[in-house]
């Protein structure tokens, strides 16, 4: 069975984020691992946590509970991840879970020549986020998120599903996610 690990930094239990989110979980076949980075309470790396990371690494303590970001993310066969659209990107929270999933040795490794090789799995990512407002051409968090896809972990296909606009008055919320659904279900929408 194929393991799917679903990134939730979703802050609202009635979100729409989390509800796009969870129709394409219930597409993809696959068994769900979720980390939900606001209840773990994910924060950026301490200065004391990148020394003793660097240690961990060198010495090759890869099983150390530091490091479980990185070693679940380096297994897993695919990732969805759930981002509100905050501030052009998303939110800090899931930007303090990417440092440390990103870990030299665990996620990836450098070649030779300094070129990041893929220590991952994942065949496939799915970028999931709702807006306030228009996003137009900028959706900052899946641009980012995809840079970091393709240059470290070598995922070969990464997406994204977003819904803009919702907050805009007198919109029609509802119409807006059932069209991005159905753009979803029938496989013309997605990227950027
Ligand atoms: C801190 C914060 C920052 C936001 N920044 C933006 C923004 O830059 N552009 C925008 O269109 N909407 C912005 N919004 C609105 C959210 O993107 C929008 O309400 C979104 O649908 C929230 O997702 P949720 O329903 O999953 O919580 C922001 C909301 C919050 C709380």
């Amino acid at each position: 069975m194929q393991e799917i690990l679903f990134v939730n930094a979703c802050t609202r239990p009635q979100s729409r984020t989390l509800r796009l989110a969870r129709h394409v979980l219930a597409g993809l076949e696959g068994q769900i691992q979720e980390v939900e980075l606001y209840r773990e309470k994910v924060m950026p790396l301490s200065p004391e946590e990148v020394e003793q990371r660097q240690q961990l690494v060198d010495t090759r303590e890869l099983e150390h509970p530091l490091l479980s970001y990185a070693r679940q993310f380096a297994q897993t066969d695919g990732v969805v991840i759930a981002a509100p659209y905050w501030d052009l990107a998303f939110s800090a929270v899931l930007r303090a879970y990417l440092e440390r999933v990103l870990v030299a040795g665990v996620t990836f490794r450098y070649d030779r020549q300094g070129v990041p090789q893929s220590l991952c799995r994942a065949r496939r990512l799915i970028y999931v986020t709702t807006s306030g407002g228009p996003i137009g051409g900028l959706n900052l968090g899946y641009g980012y998120v995809k840079a970091l896809g393709e240059t470290f972990f070598h995922i070969p296909q990464i997406q994204c599903l977003q819904a803009e606009g919702l907050d805009v008055w007198g919109t029609d919320v509802e119409a807006i996610l059932g069209q991005a659904m159905d753009r979803w279900d029938t496989g013309m929408d997605t990227t950027l």
